[in-house]
């Protein structure tokens, strides 16, 4: 099924469009929110262009690609999350990124939680998978939280990563 919009409590996440590049390039472009990214920040709004362009490929194969967040009510854009197929794990991957003023709020969770249900719900997609670097605590805690449990470590992308999986039995498991 495909959709255009997820809700969550505090947030509205929608496909990107190449009108919200300058916005997102706050986020993409900014060295603390990419420092656990492989190849790091975003070096121009141009740059930032092309990303959303490969999100638009990909939503447009999928029905579904990284989108942006935005903050219920005031309808700011604050980050992005969603699915992407992940050719070193040959699975989709969930990723979610913010603006460090809304970190250590629960928002992350919010939006992977609603990847989680959407994913494996209405699309059917099994075996959902995810990495952040070694050190990346707060993601990986967020991975926990919605059910994902570890399943090794590999280098991925030039990066030291821990992979997760979202076994079948924990989707709809929500806060750990
Ligand atoms: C990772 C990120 C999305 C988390 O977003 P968030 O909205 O702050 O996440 P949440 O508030 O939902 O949950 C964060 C959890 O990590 C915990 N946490 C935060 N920093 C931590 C740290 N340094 N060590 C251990 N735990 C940490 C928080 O306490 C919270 O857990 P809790 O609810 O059990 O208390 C955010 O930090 C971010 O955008 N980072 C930069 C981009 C990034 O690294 N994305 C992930 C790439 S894999």
């Amino acid at each position: 099924m495909n959709i255009t919009e997820l809700q969550t409590s505090r947030t509205i996440l929608i496909p990107f469009s190449t009108d919200h590049a300058t916005e997102a390039f706050t986020w993409f472009g900014d060295p603390e929110v990419m420092k656990f990214t492989p190849f790091g920040p975003d070096k121009s709004v141009d740059a930032t262009l092309d990303r959303i362009r490969h999100y638009l490929e990909h939503q447009a194969q999928y029905g579904f690609a990284k989108w942006i967040i935005l903050e219920r009510g005031s309808g700011k854009p604050i980050g992005d999350s969603g699915l992407m197929y992940c050719s070193e794990l040959k699975r989709f991957e969930l990723g979610y990124r913010l603006l460090p003023d809304y970190w250590n709020k629960g928002l992350a969770t919010e939006a992977a939680s609603a990847w989680v249900q959407h994913g494996a719900h209405a699309l059917g997609l099994k075996y959902l998978m995810a990495f952040t670097h070694l050190d990346n605590f707060a993601s990986i805690r967020v991975l926990e939280k919605v059910g994902f449990r570890f399943s090794h470590q590999a280098f991925l992308m030039g990066m030291p990563s821990k992979v997760f999986a979202l076994p079948d039995s924990a989707v709809g498991c929500g806060e750990a």
